[in-house]
C-alpha cells in the first residue's frame, strides 16, 4: 500500500484504551482513508485509567476529529460526553467520540454494526426468539439493537445472575414492550432450549484467543436444532461455538460482520462519507490471519 504523507492539515482520528494494540481499527480506518483518498490519519492511543481526563482534553487541544474508545474506558468516558445517542446512552457505553466545536459527542456504533451485520446476511430480527449468552457491554449493545428490532422475545444467559439482572432492568427500561428475561448460563438451562428459541448469539468472552479451546456451549449439551448460532467473538473468526454448530447442520454467523460495521458507522459519522466497507473487510481479514490468533 502507498505511503500516505502526513502534514499539519491530516485529519486526525484514533482510538483510546489500555491496552490498545490488538484493535483492529487502525488498520481498516487507515485502509480506508488511503482507498478513498482522504488526508486523514488512524492513531493508537494507549491511555492510562488515571490519565483519561488528561486524555480528552488532549484530544481537542490537538484537533482530533474523534476517537475510538475500547476496554477499560467505554463507561467511564460517559460523563465527558456533552450529548449521548440513544444507543450509548441506554447501553450505558460509548465506543466513538467525535469531536465537534469542542464538543464531545458519545456513540455507540457497536449496536448499529451488530443491527448491519444482521440485515446483510438476510436475517429481520423481528418476531425471533432470542437467547444471549453473556450481561457485559456487548451484550448490552446486541439487545439494544434486538429490542430496537423488535425481538420476540430475549432471554439473557449469564454467569453471574446480578449482573444479568441489571441488564435486564436497564434494559427493561428503555424497551417496555420488549419481553426480556434472564437465566443463569450451564448445562440445564440451555438443555431446555430447544423448541423455544430461533437464535443463539454468544456475547461473552469465551472461546477468544488465547482461550480458543474454550466454548461458551456445554459440551454435554446438544445444539438445538433449526437455530442460528451466532459468534461476537472475531478472533478466531471460526470459534468452536460456530464449529460445533456446523457440525450440528445448523447456520452460522461470525463475528467479523459487526467488526466491520462498528466502524463503518465510526467512518460515516467522522468524515460524512460513506465507508468503503468491503476494503475494511478485507483488511480485517487479512489482520486476523498474520498478527493474532490464527
Ligand atoms: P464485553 O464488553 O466484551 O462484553 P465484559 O463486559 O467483560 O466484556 O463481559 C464479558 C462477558 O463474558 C460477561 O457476561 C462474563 O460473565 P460474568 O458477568 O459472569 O463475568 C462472560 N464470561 C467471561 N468469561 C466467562 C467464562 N469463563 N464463563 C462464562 N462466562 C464468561
Amino acid at each position: 500500500m502507498k505511503q500516505r504523507q502526513i502534514t499539519d492539515k491530516t485529519r486526525l482520528v484514533g482510538v483510546i484504551g489500555w491496552p490498545v494494540d490488538d484493535s483492529l481499527n487502525p488498520a481498516m480506518h487507515n485502509a480506508a482513508f488511503t482507498e478513498i483518498g482522504l488526508d486523514w490519519a488512524y492513531i493508537p492511543l494507549p491511555v492510562q485509567p488515571q490519565q483519561l481526563d488528561q486524555a480528552l482534553k488532549g484530544l481537542v487541544a490537538l484537533n482530533f476529529v474523534g476517537v475510538n474508545v475500547v476496554a477499560p474506558h467505554q463507561q467511564a468516558v460517559m460523563r465527558y460526553m456533552d450529548e449521548l445517542s440513544d444507543a450509548a446512552r441506554i447501553t450505558g457505553a460509548v465506543n466513538t467520540i467525535h469531536i465537534q466545536d469542542r464538543k464531545f459527542y458519545g456513540y455507540n456504533t457497536d449496536a448499529a454494526g451488530f443491527l448491519n451485520a444482521m440485515q446483510e446476511v438476510g436475517y429481520d430480527l423481528q418476531g425471533l426468539r432470542v437467547a444471549v449468552l453473556g450481561a457485559g457491554g456487548a451484550a448490552r449493545a446486541a439487545i439494544f439493537s434486538l429490542a430496537s428490532a423488535r425481538a420476540e422475545r430475549i432471554t439473557v444467559f449469564n454467569r453471574t445472575s446480578e449482573r444479568a439482572a441489571f441488564l435486564v432492568d436497564d434494559l427493561t427500561e428503555a424497551f417496555p414492550a420488549s419481553r426480556l428475561s434472564f437465566e443463569p448460563l450451564n448445562s440445564e438451562t440451555l438443555a431446555a432450549l430447544p423448541g423455544k428459541v430461533d437464535m443463539v448469539i454468544n456475547t461473552t468472552s469465551v472461546g477468544m484467543h488465547p482461550q480458543s479451546a474454550t466454548c461458551p456451549w456445554p459440551a454435554d449439551v446438544p445444539i438445538p436444532p433449526d437455530t442460528i448460532f451466532y459468534d461476537l467473538v472475531y478472533n478466531p473468526l471460526d470459534t468452536l461455538f460456530l464449529q460445533r454448530a456446523r457440525v450440528a447442520g445448523i447456520r452460522t454467523i461470525d463475528g467479523l460482520g459487526m467488526l466491520v460495521y462498528q466502524g463503518a458507522f465510526a467512518f460515516k459519522e467522522w468524515t460524512g462519507r460513506p465507508a468503503p466497507v468491503e476494503v475494511m473487510r478485507q483488511v480485517c481479514v487479512q489482520e486476523l490471519e498474520l498478527h493474532l490468533g490464527l
